[in-house]
């Protein structure tokens, strides 16, 4: 049977009310992301400081965990699609935008900044919902019957991204430390960060990696494609997934911190700006965005690159098992040092 022939044969089984819900399903993240921010403006409008425990706590306790459960969402749902060996049009795109969906909180903190950068008159909230509503109607008009070429990406782009990343584990491991530093205070974070800006924002060194981490991006995002035009497993996908994380948080990050903050409003950027003082994180309108921004965006860098460091062992000879072992062991303490990061920006100190 032909790979035309498979479609035309999933196309007979999708038919009716069965095959609108089904395209429904698959595109259910694209309307996740889409709520997104107004998840975040419930939590603002129910959480108030020094609550006693009420009903309205309940309410901003559940709109802040659906809001962060929109990246997970669109995990599952990319997972699902992985699942189709050869998949239509329509399952390309709607995995694709799966994909795009678990980066909604950079994305969205991208919108805020770049919009405000630019005096627009258009609020993030109604860019936003503008953008995804767009999306949604391209993942609706995608054919069922259309075979498409799966593609393999370039093993040596993949070794180059490998390498690089390698190079970038020593910058990452360093800033994230620091973050873990301010656990005991900002004087002491600020002690760390300024011994780091001798090397990281040395005339040479500061090029290089943003260089690097720009390049990531691309080959990043070339190796994304090719493994989305079709299947994959549930480490593709959190490959992927985390993937396009890192790279929506990157392109985010840098613009906050080189463009908007260093370069236009000249504002220090320091721990009393990461973690949006004096207002705090967690209960300023704005600033509530940078919660799953930050803590995603921690977790997702550590686990991309252990998932990555797991094709390296199983390639060197370790057994499938013990890679999967180390991977466990990593996502654990991914998840640990992205909430002990979070806990450290919203106050917790040793
Ligand atoms: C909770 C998470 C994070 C917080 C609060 C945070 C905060 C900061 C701060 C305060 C700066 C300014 C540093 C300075 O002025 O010297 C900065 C810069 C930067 N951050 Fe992060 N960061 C986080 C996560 C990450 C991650 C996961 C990456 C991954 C690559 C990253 C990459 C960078 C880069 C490349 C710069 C620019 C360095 C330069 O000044 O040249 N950050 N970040």
């Amino acid at each position: 049977m032909t790979v035309t022939e498979a479609h035309l044969r999933s196309d007979t089984r999708r038919t009716g009310w069965r095959a609108g819900a089904g395209r429904f399903a698959f595109l259910a993240p694209i309307a996740a992301a889409l709520a997104y921010p107004y998840l975040l403006k419930a939590f603002h409008a129910f959480a108030k400081v020094g609550q006693v425990p009420s009903g309205e706590t309940l309410v901003a306790v559940i709109a802040l965990l659906a809001a962060c459960s929109v990246p997970t969402f669109g995990l599952l749902v990319a997972g699902r699609l992985g699942r189709i060996a050869t998949p239509t049009e329509f399952e390309v795109r709607a995995r694709r935008l799966a994909f795009i969906s678990v980066a909604a909180p950079p994305f969205f903190v991208l919108f805020g900044v770049g919009l405000g950068l630019l005096g627009s008159p258009v609020r993030d909230r109604t860019a936003w919902t503008l953008c995804w509503g767009l999306a949604l109607l391209f993942g609706a008009i995608g054919s069922d019957r259309k075979s498409l070429a799966v593609g393999r990406p370039v093993p040596r782009l993949r070794v180059f991204h490998g390498a690089m990343a390698a190079i970038l584990v020593l910058f990452v491991v360093f800033h994230l430390g620091n973050h873990l530093v301010g656990l005991a205070g900002p004087e002491t974070h600020a002690r760390v960060m300024d011994f780091g800006r001798t090397v990281y924002r040395s005339g040479v060194v500061e090029p290089i990696l943003i260089g690097l981490l720009l390049t990531q991006i691309v080959t990043g995002g070339r190796l994304a494609w090719d493994w989305t035009s079709g299947g994959g497993d549930i480490f593709r996908t959190l490959q992927v997934g985390s993937g396009v994380y890192v790279g929506a948080f990157i392109i985010t990050h840098l613009n906050s911190a080189l463009i908007s903050a260093r370069a236009i409003r000249g504002i220090p950027t320091n721990w009393a700006w990461a973690s949006g003082a004096p207002e705090g994180l967690l209960m300023d309108a704005w600033n509530i965005r940078l919660v799953p921004h930050y803590g995603f965006g921690v977790f997702f860098v550590l686990l991309h690159l252990c998932l990555g460091l797991r094709i390296v062992l199983i390639s060197h000879g370790v057994s499938v098992r013990a890679a999967g072992g180390m991977l466990a062991l990593g996502a654990a303490g991914s998840a640990t040092v992205a909430f002990t990061i979070i806990a450290a920006l919203m106050g917790v100190r040793l």
